[in-house]
Order: C-alpha cells, then sequence, then structure tokens
C-alpha cells in the first residue's frame, strides 16, 4: 500500500542529500565524531498522527533543543515575572556561547543562548530544589512530552561536562552578577545533563507537537505545560531559537524553532503539528545545513509558513 506523506518525506530528504557544507560540533569531543550521513524527519500532528522518514530511530542528545522546555518548566516552577527578572527576551546577535547580558540589567539577552539557559536551569523546580530535583524534573517534563521516558547519552555528558569552561565561565559571571545564586558547577553539571537527553526525531516532533497543541500531549491528551508558558515560549523560539540566523529563519521558514549542536531542529506551528529534523553537520551559525534545508522545503511545499 502506498503511503503517501512516508514517501513524500523521504523524497524530501532524498533532495537535500547532497547538501555536503558545515561540520559537526568540534568542541564535544563525542559529536565531532558523530556519522554525518545520518539525516532523519518526523512530524506529528496535533490530533496525534506521526510521521517519520530517514533515520528516524536514531538516538542523539537534545542539546539546545531542551532550552525552550526548561523555560517552560521554569515559567511553570517560580512564575513568569521572576523568570523575567533574571532572563531576557531580546536577540543578542551573538554567537550561542557569549555572555550577552544586557546593560543595565545585567540579565541574559533571551532564554536560548547558553547564558539564558544556565539561569534558566537555576530557576527550575523552584528556589529551594537541589541539583538531582532540577535535573529530574526536566527529564520527567520532557519524558511527558515525548510520550515515552527519555535517558541520556551519558558519553556526551561526560565529554561535554570535561570540556565545559566557557559554560563554568558563564555561570561564574551569572553568579558574580547575582542572576544565580545556586554554585555554578552544580548549575552547570545539571545544565550540562539536560543538554544530554537522548532523544529521536520522533520524540522531538511529539515534543514539538506538544508546544503546538498549547501544551496538551497529542497522544496521552496530558496537559504537560500550562498554556500561558507555553506562548511564552513560543514567542521566544520566534525571536532567538534560530540564533543568529532568526531573520532568515522566519523569513523562509517561517514557524517557531529551537536548534541543537548535535544536529537536531525543532519546529511547532500552533494549531497543526511540531515537526524535527536531525542531520550532524552545522552551518556558520550552529544549525544542521541538511536541517535547515528539509525545513525550508516541507514550509514551502506545505504551506507551514505562519504568515
Ligand atoms: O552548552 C552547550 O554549548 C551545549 N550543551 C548546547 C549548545 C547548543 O546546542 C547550541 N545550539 N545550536
Amino acid at each position: 500500500m502506498r503511503s503517501p506523506v512516508p514517501d513524500y518525506l523521504a523524497d524530501v530528504l532524498d533532495a537535500v542529500r547532497s547538501i555536503d557544507d558545515g561540520a559537526p560540533a568540534d568542541y564535544i569531543e563525542v559529536l565531532a565524531k558523530a556519522d554525518t550521513s545520518r539525516l532523519a524527519v518526523a512530524l506529528a500532528t496535533v490530533d496525534g498522527e506521526v510521521y517519520t522518514a530517514g533515520d528516524s530511530d536514531v538516538a542523539f542528545s537534545i542539546q539546545s533543543i531542551s532550552k525552550p522546555f526548561a523555560y517552560a518548566a521554569a515559567i511553570e516552577d517560580v512564575g513568569l515575572d521572576a523568570v523575567l527578572a533574571r532572563i531576557g527576551v531580546e536577540p543578542s546577535g551573538d554567537a550561542f556561547n557569549e555572555l550577552s547580558l544586557e546593560d543595565g540589567t545585567h540579565r541574559p539577552m533571551n532564554p536560548m543562548i547558553n547564558a539564558g539557559a544556565l539561569a534558566t536551569h537555576a530557576l527550575v523546580a523552584g528556589p529551594d530544589a537541589s541539583g538531582p530535583q532540577r535535573v529530574e524534573r526536566l527529564r520527567a517534563l520532557m519524558s511527558a512530552m515525548a510520550g515515552r521516558e527519555l535517558g541520556y547519552d551519558e558519553a556526551v555528558y561526560e565529554a561535554e561536562l570535561r570540556d565545559a569552561h566557557r559554560n563554568r565561565g558563564l555561570a561564574h559571571m551569572l553568579r558574580a552578577g547575582g542572576i544565580i545564586h545556586a554554585e555554578p558547577e552544580t548549575i552547570v553539571d545539571g545544565y550540562v545533563r539536560q543538554c544530554a537527553v537522548n532523544v529521536t526525531v520522533r520524540d522531538l516532533a511529539l515534543m514539538a507537537a506538544t508546544l503546538a497543541n498549547a501544551g496538551v500531549q497529542p497522544l496521552t491528551g496530558r496537559q504537560v505545560i500550562d498554556r500561558a508558558g507555553v506562548r511564552q515560549v513560543l514567542s521566544v523560539m520566534t525571536t532567538c531559537g534560530m540564533y543568529d540566523a532568526a531573520g532568515d529563519w522566519v523569513s523562509n521558514v517561517g514557524i517557531p524553532a529551537k536548534s541543537g549542536v548535535a544536529g537536531g531542529i525543532i519546529g511547532a506551528l500552533p494549531g497543526q503539528l511540531g515537526l524535527a529534523v536531525f542531520s550532524p553537520k552545522l552551518d556558520a551559525h550552529g544549525n544542521s545545513a541538511r536541517g535547515v534545508a528539509v525545513c525550508e522545503r516541507l514550509s514551502r511545499d506545505m504551506g507551514l509558513h505562519m504568515m
């Protein structure tokens, strides 16, 4: 029997397979050795249909794609005002690993850059939470969104923690500026764990579809994030999710999105669907080169642009 959507998705992957630009992230040893031939896509509709093509069962570390989910958790756990007091919502125009503090407030510019994500991590599970409580809150939330229990890529966690000098530097600056109060080392450890959660494109498409579905997981029907938090998360993904390529992305693809250095990208189109792509080679902005091409093609073919 013909399956029109998976066949179409397989054709889209074939169309971008010849793109050989970019390189896998090299500052995390395990990611530098990734199999760069991997390519996968998944779509999940808000009514629970899931379609996949390519290496859709291959797991990879979620990396920065965890940042919107951590932001949602922080908003739920301490309230939006407390989050906004410590982390801004403006694009930084700088690379994801720069300090990028706002003049005057000394807040990290937004929760999608590393400085903002470290500050966000520190708010998860409330002011009295321990390191393990923050980590488990995030693993459990991301699992509820994926609809299955997620685990960690321990090799990625260990490799990243070993060389996390920039993130340690950022966390110490945040502590010195009074943005975080916990021990910087504990925050970096928890944040690196958050980034090492292992996912497939199917998991990510369902997580994105949960955002698109106002916080209700399409398969389980559970309200896993509060609706008001979802609006805030999708807004910040739109302006800051693709770093300094955000303008090109919004023009060409036109949906709230987030990328990660392992080569994943998610997109969430409110009321319609979540999508996820995976291919390890990154472009100059740190976004998956083939992944961006897949999303541009899907947006054009399926009319996904929000405008
Ligand atoms: O903190 C880091 O550098 C990584 N754990 C995550 C960075 C990331 O995914 C940036 N995304 N494109």
